[in-house]
């Protein structure tokens, strides 16, 4: 028999600035002001892609946490346009995230429409997200180039029912998003790092916004090594890593 899960939307608030703020959680999706430079500071390059990716084989695999508004998502793909302009054979991307409460397709337009510099991507996704939600939407973008897999569910949940992935199909870098550890504390568990190393490739790297001691405690225990390094803006720290599997106790 088919288990049927209520799948329930974000709601979302957009404030003054046109800033997405989740009701639920009290948190922002991402800042008006500097969310794209967000992205690229935490995400992008605390998983060294720029470097990573004009001189990689075919396929590169990302993980997330939190697929929001697909501010991330779309930060990636326009870099991957712009270093498939320099490889001789274009690199593909694959996106897996998860997300426990996903926007709707209106919500999405109206938090994009913050990022003109996005428009062109934006309206691809826009145009190909779901309407209507079930367990798991996977989106072709760009002929085939770019897939994106939106796992719809608690992360914890979901996560624990993907099957390993073997060779290149690994994850390969790990967006660690969601709200923050004091606004969300159930998302962030040793089941949810304990799962994350079990679907990386080899030497996966990671990245999150948040400096949380049990989070740098939880991602070591699996076999990350984590660095602290200087937070975006103001704030004072984030965490990076990379899997070496050599967990600890
Ligand atoms: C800060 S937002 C993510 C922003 C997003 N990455 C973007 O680019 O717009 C955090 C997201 O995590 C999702 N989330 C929170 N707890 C979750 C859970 N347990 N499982 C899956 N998603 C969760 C929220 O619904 C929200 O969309």
């Amino acid at each position: 028999m088919e288990l049927l899960t209520l799948i329930e939307h974000a709601k979302l608030n957009f404030d003054e600035n046109g800033t997405p703020i989740s009701s639920a959680f009290d948190d922002i999706y991402f800042s008006k002001h500097d969310g794209i430079a967000e992205t690229e500071y935490v995400f992008i390059k605390h998983n060294q892609l720029q470097d990573r990716w004009p001189v990689i084989s075919d396929q590169f695999h990302i993980g997330e946490t939190g697929f929001g508004t697909g501010l991330n998502f779309l930060v990636a793909w326009q870099l991957l346009n712009q270093v498939n302009q320099t490889r001789n054979t274009p690199l593909k991307l694959k996106f897996t995230s998860f997300e426990k409460y996903p926007v709707t397709q209106q919500d999405l337009k109206q938090a994009l429409s913050a990022w003109p510099q996005l428009k062109e991507l934006a309206d691809a996704l826009i145009q190909s997200y779901p309407v209507a939600f079930t367990d798991e939407h996977v989106i072709t973008l760009q002929d085939g180039l770019v897939e994106l897999n939106l796992i719809i569910g608690d992360v914890n949940q979901r996560i624990k029912e993907l099957p390993s992935l073997s060779g290149n199909d690994g994850i390969h870098a790990w967006f660690l998003d969601g709200f923050a550890p004091s606004k969300n504390p159930d998302m962030w568990t040793d089941n949810l790092y304990k799962n994350m190393a079990r679907l990386s490739a080899p030497g996966a790297t990671l990245a999150t916004f948040t400096a949380a001691g049990a989070v740098r405690r939880g991602l070591q225990a699996v076999g990350f090594e984590v660095k602290k390094v200087k937070g975006f803006g103001h704030k004072r720290e984030m965490l990076s890593a990379q899997l070496t599997n050599e967990t600890i106790g």
